[in-house]
């Protein structure tokens, strides 16, 4: 039962209920896409030679199953070209051909988008890992799309820069595919958007022609801004193959402080002064609750707690990076006296040293992989206004427990007192877990279900309330992962149907056949 709290949200809530199409398991094989022959892999190896096309049952099984092991194609083939005329060749010939293929990065994405739903030709980028140049006056980098965010870091910070965004799976995402999807992560609230940071990239059609939109200009009003169109496309109107991104200086100074509050109201107020009063050194605001902390200290080694014992039910991470170490840990030092004295944070440390810096961030970082070594997980990326955040976690576990007492009851979540605490006890709680998280700086919440394995008795009290509950408050059903192939039948809670109606038209003349990516982001025609 959802309650209104103005007309325009219960009119938003109607389209979205009128035109959604829920992604109940995978639509049928679409009969329009032909199946690979024997005359393809030889045209393929023509293109590549051998070392480019991989056909081996074995090596193909990473190609065909996603990061969280939920998601399995069936490729017969996966190509990987090193340049942009190779992967041209490729597209043009699958175009003509009708095979549909999936571009694939990394293969970190968390929404089913990088790997087959069915046969699909899988074009890797793997082998695109070329820097192309980077500018040390501008500090504009311009890179393959297959280059491991990571390492491009590392190649930026041996001329005093950075990147201009930082996530958990950094070691093995590509640029190709951070822009693809869109990618959020740790600091965006300081570095804003890759809508904003790329400059430029280069795309091969789905026909095969090259669009060379790889300038590295900060001003270009010429026409329409095309290269905006990739950026969150999810590989659905062709392949990049090069990103230009503006990279900011890297700063000098970092600051980490990690605080308990007792509240996720009182979080809020944490924020509001951190803005206030750290200003323009403040480069990340997370959250994680107990439950994910203690998810965490148990099922990945190495985690340490930083404040053990300590039962507060909403934890922060607050970082500050600048230009002066004097003056960023002056500025976090009457940060941190402020909020204390006014009893808004009931514990904290601040971390003395790099070691301890990393420390905290593992923690932070190491929530989804924790996660997926606890068992199965149901993840939702949501945007929603901060001050409604939380009480959509809250509301889950109510609802779970209520439910499914036999499975989600006496759960040690935030603001319950229960078991599960956050002290690396042995207690594993209850088989199905909700943890929240996320970037509360960006209004970014990561709702989290740890179930012992996917199944319909568990999944049908999950969706499509959730979806329901976030267009009710006029949130978005995807803050920075996507929408991939589990979200593809849910555009229609966070977007309008005109708006679909454009995407369907812009799809259609990028890709008139369909090819890219195809059960993708958008819902099937009815
Ligand atoms: P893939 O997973 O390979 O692909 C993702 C999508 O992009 C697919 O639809 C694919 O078809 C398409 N694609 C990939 N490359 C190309 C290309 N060159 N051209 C066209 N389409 C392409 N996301 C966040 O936003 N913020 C986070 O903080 C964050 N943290 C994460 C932490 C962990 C531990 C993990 C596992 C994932 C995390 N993610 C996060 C999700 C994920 O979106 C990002 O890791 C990353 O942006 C995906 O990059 P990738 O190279 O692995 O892309
Ligand atoms: C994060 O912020 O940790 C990532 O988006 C991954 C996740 O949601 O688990
Ligand atoms: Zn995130």
């Amino acid at each position: 039962m959802f309650l209104t709290s103005s007309g325009q949200a219960r009119s938003g809530l109607l389209w979205a209920l009128r035109h959604v199409r829920r992604a109940s398991g995978a639509p049928a094989r679409d009969p329009r896409f032909a199946a690979l022959e024997d005359s393809d892999l030889q045209f393929f190896d023509s293109v590549l030679g051998a070392g480019g096309v991989v056909t081996d049952p074995h090596s193909l099984q990473p190609f065909n199953e996603d990061w969280l092991g939920k998601y399995k194609g069936s490729t017969r083939v996966a190509l990987k070209p090193k340049t942009t005329e190779q992967a041209a060749a490729i597209l043009r010939h699958c175009n003509s051909r009708r095979l549909a293929v999936v571009p694939q990065g990394g293969n970190t994405g968390l929404v089913g988008g990088s790997v087959p739903v069915y046969d699909e030709v899988v074009v890797s980028t793997v082998c695109m890992n070329k820097v192309l140049s980077f500018d040390t006056v501008s500090g504009t980098l311009t890179a393959q799309a297959g280059c491991i965010l990571e390492a491009l870091d590392s190649h930026v910070a041996g001329h005093g820069y950075c990147m201009p965004l930082d996530l958990g799976a950094k070691g093995s995402c590509q640029i190709g595919g951070n822009v693809s999807t869109n990618a959020g992560g740790l600091r965006l609230l300081r570095y804003g958007s890759l809508h904003g940071s790329v400059l430029g990239l280069e795309a091969v059609l789905p026909g095969g022609e090259v669009l060379d939109l790889l300038t590295t200009l900060r001003k270009d009003n010429t026409g329409y801004d095309l290269k905006q169109l990739f950026i969150g496309a999810e590989g659905t109107l062709g392949l990049v193959t090069a990103v230009a991104i503006q990279c900011p200086p890297r700063p000098l100074a970092v600051n980490v402080a990690y605080l308990a509050v007792p509240t996720f109201a009182v979080a809020q107020q944490v924020l509001v002064a951190a803005k206030r009063q750290l200003g323009e050194v403040l480069s990340a605001f997370e959250f994680l609750d107990r439950e994910s902390l203690a998810i965490t200290l148990r099922h990945l080694p190495g985690t340490k707690d930083p404040l053990p014992g300590c039962q507060a039910p909403i934890f922060l991470v607050v970082e500050t990076s600048g230009s002066s170490a004097a003056h960023d840990s002056d500025k976090l030092e009457r940060f941190l006296e402020g909020v204390m004295e006014e009893g808004l944070v009931l514990d904290g440390v601040l971390a003395q040293d790099s070691a301890q810096v990393q420390q905290v961030w593992q923690l932070r970082e190491g929530i989804t992989t924790a996660l997926r070594h606890r068992g199965a997980v149901y993840k939702y990326d949501v945007s929603l206004p901060i001050s409604q955040m939380y009480a959509l976690v809250e509301e889950m576990r109510t609802r779970l427990t209520t439910a499914l007492p036999h499975l989600a009851g006496s759960s040690g979540g935030a603001g319950s007192g229960g078991g599960g605490g956050g002290d690396g006890s042995d207690d594993d709680g209850p088989p199905i877990r909700v943890a929240g998280y996320g970037h509360l700086g960006d209004g970014n919440l990561h709702l989290n279900i740890s179930v012992p394995g996917y199944s319909k008795e568990i999944c049908e009290q999950i969706e499509p309330y959730v979806y329901e509950w976030t267009a009710q408050h006029r949130g978005s059903v995807s803050a920075e992962h996507g929408l991939g192939l589990m979200k593809a039948g849910c555009i229609g809670y966070s977007k309008p149907p005109a708006a679909v109606a454009v995407m369907r038209q812009i799809k259609a003349a990028l890709d008139p056949h369909g090819i890219m990516n195809p059960y993708k982001v958008l819902p099937p025609e009815l």
